[in-house]
């Protein structure tokens, strides 16, 4: 089937990239607003019996983009598409994926009905928040993990010293997959969350004296974690020379502010999330997953494995 990869508008840039690396060029749709806020989406080419993808994360703002998403996932059903892929390099939501407390909604699962329900054959998405929100999908799901990218990265690096340090109990088997491709050793932060950006450190399992951590996470929102982070593992002895490695940057509400942090020496992100210029600092590296998503797509599109894409050693299911 004949390829039409679709960019949303929260990341333009990544989908031209995707659409260099495939040789291809990005299909042409015409995606305003109306006065009053609605999304004015029109496909200005030909999808009948095309292999389509609709490459859009569900960052801020996530609502406006998921709905976006929603209605070019059904403006190419209902013009005839052969198969529907969304591409959600960062899924929004994903930590609304259970109940922490009564009458809360599973706001996780609620998008990836919509998304089947809108008309989506299939969903892409990168290093999910909670994997099991995999499950939420009746449809076709690959998860895919830009962990190799951020290790390839920091393996070109100097590394004597280094720990490998999980910001709270949810990221240990994160850290453990970072750990174990980078041969380090690692530890343990036990965070509370007080609320908002506010997190406090309880604990430091593991050693961390005289070292130089490399702090972990799946993603930066406001920077509290690191923050907290960062307090906790000085005053347990760590060098002032941390790295910080994340997938999603969304970096909100102060975030750029807390990791400017002068014992943060640099911050490694990836482009799911648009890193604008305001949000950056020099010591931000953001590593691209274009030629992930690229070859993800032909793969797809030639029917061939997507598990192969990942060296077992870095284990694709990022749990
Ligand atoms: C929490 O479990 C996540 O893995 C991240 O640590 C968290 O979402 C980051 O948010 P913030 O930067 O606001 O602390």
């Amino acid at each position: 089937m004949e390829i039409r990869l679709f960019s949303g508008s929260a990341n333009p840039d990544l989908a031209a990239a995707v659409a260099r690396k495939l040789k291809i060029s990005l299909a042409r749709r015409l995606l305003q607003r109306f006065p009053d806020g609605e999304v004015n989406l029109r496909l200005e080419e030909s999808v009948r019996g095309c292999d389509v993808y609709l490459l859009q994360s569900t960052c801020p703002p996530v609502d406006e983009h998921v709905m976006e998403l929603l209605v070019m996932v059904d403006a190419c059903r209902r013009a005839g598409a052969g198969r529907i892929t969304a591409i959600v390099p960062y899924y929004g939501y994903s930590r609304q994926e259970k109940k922490s407390v009564g009458r809360e909604p599973i706001t996780a699962r609620l998008v990836a009905d919509l998304l089947s329900v809108a008309g989506s054959d299939r969903v892409v998405s990168l290093d999910l928040h909670a994997p099991a929100i995999q499950g939420f999908f009746t449809i076709g799901m690959d998860h895919l993990t830009a962990v190799p990218i951020l290790i390839r990265h920091i393996l070109a690096r100097r590394r004597e010293g280094m720990v490998v340090v999980s910001p709270d109990t949810g990221r240990v088997k994160l850290a453990e997959r970072y750990a174990k491709g980078l041969g380090l050793p690692m530890a343990v932060l036990h965070k509370e969350r007080l609320g908002g950006g506010e997190t406090e450190v309880h604990a430091v399992i593991g050693d961390v004296r005289d070292r130089r951590p490399l702090v972990v996470d799946d993603m930066i929102t406001t920077g509290g974690t690191i923050e907290g982070a960062v307090k906790a593992l000085l005053s347990a002895g760590a060098r002032p020379e941390i790295v910080v490695a994340a997938t999603h940057g969304l970096l909100v509400d102060g975030a750029t502010a807390r990791l400017s942090d002068p014992s943060i020496v640099e911050v490694v992100l990836t482009d799911t999330v648009p890193v604008t210029p305001e949000r950056r600092l020099p010591k931000m590296h953001i590593l691209s997953v274009d030629g992930l998503l690229a070859e993800t797509i032909r793969r797809l599109n030639e029917n061939r494995s997507i598990s192969e894409l990942f060296p077992a050693r870095y284990d694709h299911h990022p749990v």
